[in-house]
């Protein structure tokens, strides 16, 4: 029998009409009565969990290089490196066997003040070589929320020490996703995360982000000479002026937003960014969980714009999602500063899988590999291909924007190119574009009409063509040619 100990009070929450991924039936490869999923279903609750999304579900067997495999046997393009981590590719030995080895000699090991472990140290060393030159320390957790959590403590902590209990306030941007733990969700700027789990985190507050196809600021007069990305930028400091400069700990902020629709600012919004943190003594935590590693270039992607941030959140690439690792990379003083701290200042922040050694012997390898086989330049080079294959569908009526940055792309569609009207959310036009991509073998995610793109660093130049003409064939089921 099904009991609730609350008895509902209908009506009493107002939710938004969310443009996530909705289940339609036509689309879904899964034989009506698969019986593994019916079991998954028995027993399991899925992340942004979608009772209709797990009647055909796609339960995954087997990788190899770009390539997945469901339970049906059919073979997919992996258009997102799983969930944009699996930078080297499915079914890489060597990652399975530096997990194993590390396994067998010392499986797991505290690293709790008083305690660390050799691939641990191993891996800080190897990362003070590749971050930016002012990042040299570094904090290891589970994954990319709890990378977040850490550095906005920190930030809040950083204020404190220095005086300025009340400069806790953390500032983000719509669209922008920073994971789903409180502090972490009410950093993220995409309101369909909030209204179930309100109350948010008091002191997180949002401002537009710079969103080419999108942004729309009016200038301040005739005589504003200033560009989109400096109008964009210049929203933050309005924000930190209004809330009061004393009150702002952190601006929070992905390089290329990710989930949100790869979003790739403007040259000159950064640099302006770093000022103003620079000006009003706010942290600038860089969230590089996607854009870590690589995925736009560079090892890290405000390196692009020539400045550093003060905190670095990281996760996905850096064991190529073979393990579960993250992490947090410090500005020198402010390490040093948790360093020189005792007594009541500790910096009372931890978790138990934090430096977990088999998680750092899988990032040593895999950072390994990326070398030695050069993915990073060969994931410029693909990201090259998959944008000018990708512009080459921007004709087509609906397709309003075709953005990316290195190997992160997006499709934006639309229902009038000239006002850039969306669709309704109930026409669910991604959600269709995306299943008639299904049945022709790419699988990927969408934000509402944003078609995600970010596939692994060793996808072929061929399977790249084919994302593109599959993409292209399905937009034309879907809306026509
Ligand atoms: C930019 C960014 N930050 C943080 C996260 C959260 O990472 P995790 O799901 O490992 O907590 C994600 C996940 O997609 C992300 O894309």
């Amino acid at each position: 029998m099904l009991r609730c100990h609350w008895p509902r009070r209908p009506g009493r929450v107002r939710l938004p009409r969310f443009r996530s991924q909705k289940a339609h039936s036509l689309a879904m490869t899964a034989p009506e009565n698969d019986p593994l999923a019916a079991r998954d279903r028995a027993v399991l609750i899925h992340s942004l969990h979608n009772r209709a999304l797990q009647q055909h579900p796609h339960i995954w067997t087997r990788g190899q290089g770009a390539l997945l495999w469901d339970q049906t046997g059919q073979e997919f393009l992996d258009g997102l490196a799983g969930l944009w981590n699996v930078i080297a590719g499915h079914g890489r030995q060597e990652l399975a066997n530096a997990a194993a080895r590390q396994m067998s000699e010392l499986a797991y090991a505290s690293a709790y003040a008083g305690c660390s472990s050799q691939p641990a140290i191993e891996l800080g060393e190897r990362l003070a070589g590749l971050f930016y030159p002012g990042i040299k320390k570094f904090f290891f957790t589970s994954g990319g929320a709890e990378s977040n959590e850490s550095a906005i403590k920190t930030a809040r902590y950083f204020a404190r020490l220095n005086g300025y209990p009340e400069k806790y306030k953390v500032i983000g941007r719509r669209w922008g996703y920073h994971g789903t733990t409180l502090a972490a969700m009410s950093a993220t700027g995409i309101g369909s995360y909030w209204p179930m789990f309100e109350p948010r985190v008091p002191g997180f507050l949002h401002i537009e982000g710079p969103y080419p196809y999108r942004f729309n600021a009016a200038p301040r007069g005739p005589d504003d000479q200033r560009t989109p990305g400096e109008m964009a930028a210049d929203l933050l400091e309005e924000a930190i002026v209004r809330e009061g400069p004393d009150t702002v700990a952190a601006f929070l902020g992905e390089p290329v937003q990710g989930a949100g629709g790869v979003i790739v600012p403007p040259d000159d919004y950064w640099p302006r960014i770093r000022q103003i943190c620079d000006r009003y003594k706010v942290l600038l935590i860089a969230d590089e969980v996607i854009t870590g590693f690589g995925r736009t270039g560079p090892w890290f992607a405000l390196e692009r714009y020539g400045i550093e941030p003060d905190l670095v959140t990281f996760a996905k690439g850096i064991t190529s999602g073979y393990f579960p690792l993250g992490g947090v990379g410090l500005r020198s003083d402010i390490a040093d500063a948790i360093d020189a701290a005792s007594g009541p200042q500790t910096w009372m922040h931890a978790f138990t899988y934090s430096g977990h050694p088999t998680g750092c012997a899988v990032a040593l390898a895999n950072l390994d590999l990326i070398e030695r086989e050069g993915l990073r330049e060969r994931a410029a080079e693909l990201g090259q291909r998959l944008l000018t294959g990708l512009k080459s569908l921007a004709g087509h009526p609906h397709v309003g924007d075709v953005r990316g940055l290195g190997l992160m792309a997006a499709v934006e569609f639309v229902a009038d190119k000239g006002t850039k009207a969306e669709f309704p959310t109930e026409r669910a036009i991604g959600t269709k574009v995306h299943e008639a991509t299904q049945r022709r073998g790419l699988f990927t995610r969408l934000r509402g009409d944003v078609f995600n793109l970010a596939p692994c660093y060793v996808t072929t130049d061929a399977q790249i063509d084919r994302i593109v003409s599959i993409l292209g064939d399905s937009i034309d089921e879907v809306l026509g040619k």
